[in-house]
């Protein structure tokens, strides 16, 4: 099977974690985006979506899926995302798609968080896949500094601002062992207004698309 296919089992498997009637939290990306076209054959049994994207936001709508505005919903029943990598504890390293303080704040919302993927996502220690961060601009190089200090080699994502209208910094050469208290420590940093880690927003369940079919990880 391609990853495309593998991208696809798992968005439609996901389809048994949207909650009968209830509102259901939409990540960004190319996994999701198979799971948006999927949740599009049950649409008359969900209230709507509350989208982490301008982009999700499109295609939901495409398909005559109703969006809500995450700041009219005080709390969600399930949030469906994918992720650019995630560890034995479902911690996660997000942005690739520039989506991640949407990501997050849609993530906090929701009691559960039910992450897409296939099974290349799955690593030993996050850092391999370059971990994002959006940043204010005049902070930038501070923030590379803090990064060089901890092995990172920052580089600001060319062509790219996000839906926010801010740049993103990919760090590349981070071994994040302790993911929690590395979010922690770079949430603190000024002029960071989100880091792609996932750890206080970790996944609760990951399908995994493998070529025998969806693997489900419980953390
Ligand atoms: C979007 O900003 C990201 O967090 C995506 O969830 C992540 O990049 C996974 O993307 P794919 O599903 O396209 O692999």
């Amino acid at each position: 099977m391609t990853q495309d296919e593998l991208k696809a089992l798992v968005g439609r498997a996901a389809l048994e974690h949207v909650v009968e009637n209830g509102w259901v939290g939409v990540g960004t990306g190319s996994t999701v985006n198979h799971f948006i076209d999927a949740l599009a054959t049950i649409k008359h049994r969900i209230r709507g979506a509350v989208s982490s994207s301008d982009a999700s936001t499109a295609r939901l709508r495409a398909h005559g899926i109703e969006v809500a505005d995450a700041a009219a919903v005080d709390v969600l029943p399930v949030y469906i995302d994918g992720a650019d990598e995630i560890d034995g504890k479902g911690c996660m390293i997000k942005g690739g798609g520039a989506a991640l303080t949407r990501e997050k704040i849609v993530a906090d919302l929701a009691q559960r968080f039910i992450c897409i993927a296939d099974e290349s996502k799955l690593v030993p220690v996050l850092g391999r896949y370059p971990l994002p961060v959006e940043v204010i601009p005049m902070a930038a190089p501070q923030v590379a500094r803090r990064f060089a200090a901890f092995g990172g080699q920052s580089a600001l994502r060319v062509g790219v601002l996000t839906d926010n209208g801010h740049p993103i910094l990919d760090v590349r050469g981070l071994v994040i062992a302790d993911p929690l208290s590395m979010e922690t420590e770079i949430n603190q940093w000024p002029g960071v207004v989100t880091v792609g880690i996932f750890a206080r927003h970790r996944a609760s369940v990951c399908l995994l698309g493998t070529p025998g079919g969806v693997r489900t990880l419980t953390f």
